[in-house]
């Protein structure tokens, strides 16, 4: 197994006192663990003196300084525009807000069009959304086989009505990723906006939302090594033209407008770190150059090293007698969701367990996903991978497996 040579695993996980712990953990897709410095950053926020922002005050300048941070930070991360970059509390709950915020502009005969793939997150919000102003829901299923999302599938719901396309650009259940770029054409073409859900995808791949197109990233820094909160990330020209329900007395600036209350700064600053990790990650020797350039070979060292990895799980969990794999998209992400003849997902979830392998078992809120592949709301055990796996970890579930089944 050959990993990326600018990429140290073994330096990566000596950041991460969790792993200290001693269980090797394939639950990344439901949150990372997180490194030394992200927990510093948080730390020291809470411990240094910050009020609300402002100009007058160290503390309060201190709290203006880690917001834009963290939008810098966001804006290299995903190749976008600091100013388009919304803070919220996860994603979902920036998901929900916003799609009130849009709903406000749809209307009897409108569309929105979203899919069997995703995530409730990016299903539910939008449903009751057009529900509530008497817009009309177009689905649209994957193939259940192969894992695909058909660009043509999803076209054909489009038309002149749609207003607004909500699709994953990563499954957190079985992995696929749809060709974003390619749905944002598509939508662009009818007049409708593309809202595209990261979460999963983020962690495991670089992004470019200038060149994807997409009007709108979602995701979420507790997945890509970072604190618990979300990220809702648009041009800010789009973010101009909404208008959410908001106090009186608090600003109509963007993006400040969608940030309802005040922000976390602890774990904004956490997040700065978060991004400062990952482009710490390859080590190109040129420390120096631009942080959005050390993202992009950090993430490109990423999924070298993740492939790698799955290079050698995956022929290995697929050879078990009695084991479906149900991750077969072509591009994916090194998601792997399984199950097992006669077995029930939760019991290989604890028995995997008592080996002190993470590996949970569920549809993960993906429940339309699950259903849509047959497994009901069990869904099937799920074997993730992240920045901090090592071959060691991949042995130890390949031997707990062939213990437990
Ligand atoms: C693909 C995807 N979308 C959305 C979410 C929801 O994210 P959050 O917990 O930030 O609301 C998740 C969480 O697991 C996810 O995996």
């Amino acid at each position: 197994m050959s990993t990326a040579n600018a990429y140290d695993v073994a330096q990566v996980r000596s950041h991460f006192p969790a792993l200290r712990e001693g269980a090797a953990h394939f639950d990344g897709p439901g949150g990372s663990q997180t490194p030394d410095v992200v927990a510093d950053a948080v730390r020291a926020t809470l411990v240094s003196a910050v009020s609300n922002r402002g100009t007058v005050t160290r503390a309060e300048r201190r709290a203006e300084e880690i917001v834009g941070a963290a939008r810098a930070a966001a804006g290299d991360l995903l190749g976008i525009d600091p100013r388009g970059v919304v803070f919220g509390r996860s994603a979902t709950a920036l998901t929900y807000d916003l799609s009130r915020a849009l709903a406000k502009q749809w209307g009897p005969g409108d569309e929105v069009v979203v899919t069997r793939l995703d995530h409730d997150a990016n299903i539910r919000p939008w449903v009751q959304a057009a529900e509530a102003v008497g817009a009309t829901v177009r689905w649209v299923d994957f193939e259940p086989d192969t894992g695909i999302l058909d660009v043509d599938a999803v076209t054909a719901q489009l038309s002149e009505r749609t207003r607004l396309v909500a699709t994953t650009a990563a499954s957190n259940l079985i992995g696929t990723r749809p060709p974003v770029h390619q749905l944002s054409d598509r939508a662009h073409a009818v007049g409708a906006l593309h809202w595209v859900d990261g979460v999963h995808a983020t962690p495991h791949a670089s992004v470019d939302l200038a060149q994807l197109g997409a009007d709108v990233w979602v995701c979420s820094p507790y997945k890509f090594l970072g604190p618990h909160c979300g990220i809702a990330a648009a041009d800010p020209a789009l973010l101009e033209t909404l208008h959410p329900d908001k106090l009186v007395p608090s600003t109509d600036d963007v993006p400040e407008r969608f940030e309802l209350g005040t922000l976390p700064y602890e774990l904004l600053a956490g997040t700065t770190a978060a991004v400062d990790f990952i482009a710490s990650l390859a080590h190109t020797g040129d420390e120096t150059s631009h942080r959005r350039d050390r993202v992009l070979a950090s993430m490109a060292a990423v999924e070298a090293h993740e492939d790698a990895l799955r290079e050698r799980l995956e022929p290995a969990l697929r050879a078990l007698a009695g084991v479906t794999v149900h991750s077969n998209a072509p591009a994916r992400t090194p998601t792997l969701l399984f199950t097992v003849e006669g077995r029930d997902p939760r019991d290989i979830h604890r028995e995997l367990a008592r080996y002190r392998v993470n590996a949970p078992a569920g549809s993960f809120y993906a429940v339309e996903c699950s259903r849509h592949l047959g497994l009901g709301d069990e869904g099937g055990v799920r074997v993730g991978l992240a920045p901090y796996t090592d071959e060691a970890d991949v042995e130890r579930l390949l031997d707990a497996l062939h213990r437990v089944l």
